[in-house]
């Protein structure tokens, strides 16, 4: 696989919520062109990594770099410098029409439909009349037709029908396939994600306990580390 250096490159890092440390481990490496996932039983702190990387939950340790440097502090400036974040919580304005929503992005209609022709026959409609689907295409959309050089985001298929998350999954593939994008996934759904991504990472507890690749041993190793870090969260309840 690819050898360049990282785009993303998280260590040590450390975040929480007032007297609650949510993360307090977590490394990991994100590369141009590769899909890396992220699992973790609930409240594993998944959310909380990506929320601490993008600069949303301030760090208390540890270090984020892009590009070799230390990254921005702030999600504005962190957008800026080329790292898109999709939020758990779709996060179009519902009252807005798709091509208002797709005009708020950075690099407007054009890349957008580009990207996702589908979305043209939609563009008048309240972006809250969409289905769950295609307002998740649509924050991909957004996303992607900013050209991001790396994009992060949470729970891309929840609530979403198999074929939908196969389509979006397809999506990303294909971004860091033909754009180079390096994409980190958090993912419910473990075998779909293992499809689509090259790596993985487990967090369990607040710290990355484990990762691989996403071939057949990688994916018997995470099945192995997935079950003794539920032990983990047991004992710590
Ligand atoms: N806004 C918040 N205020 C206080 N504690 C929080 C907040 N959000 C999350 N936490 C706590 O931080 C820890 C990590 O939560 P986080 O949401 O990052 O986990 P997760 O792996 O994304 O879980 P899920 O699979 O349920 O989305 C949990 O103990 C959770 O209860
Ligand atoms: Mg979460």
């Amino acid at each position: 696989m690819t050898t360049s250096p990282p785009v993303l490159e998280v260590s040590g890092l450390c975040a929480g919520y007032g007297e609650l440390m949510a993360i307090t481990d977590v490394s990991l490496e994100l590369r141009a062109g590769e899909v890396v996932a992220l699992f973790g039983p609930n409240g594993a702190g998944k959310t909380s990594t990506l929320l601490a990387t993008v600069g949303v939950l301030p760090r208390r340790h540890g270090a984020v770099r892009w590009n070799g440097r230390p990254a921005p502090r702030t999600l504005h400036a962190i957008a800026r410098a080329g790292l898109a974040f999709v939020p758990e919580r779709r996060s179009v304005i519902s009252a807005l029409s798709t091509r208002d929503n797709l005009l708020l992005g950075r690099s407007g209609l054009k890349a957008a439909l580009d990207h996702f022709p589908e979305l043209a026959d939609h563009l008048d409609r309240p972006a809250g009349l969409l289905s769950g689907g295609q307002q998740q295409i649509l924050m991909l959309a957004r996303a992607l037709a900013a050209r991001p050089q790396a994009l992060l985001i949470d729970e891309l298929s929840l609530g979403l029908a198999p074929q939908v998350a196969d389509r979006l999954l397809n999506i990303l593939r294909r971004a860091a396939d033909d754009q180079g994008v390096a994409v980190l996934l958090v993912e419910q759904q473990m075998r779909r994600a293992l499809a689509a991504a090259d790596r993985w990472y487990l967090l369990a507890s607040g710290a990355v306990v484990s990762e691989g690749r996403c071939d057949v041993d990688g994916a018997k190793r995470l099945e192995q580390a997935y079950l003794a870090s539920m032990g983990i969260s047991r004992q710590r309840t």
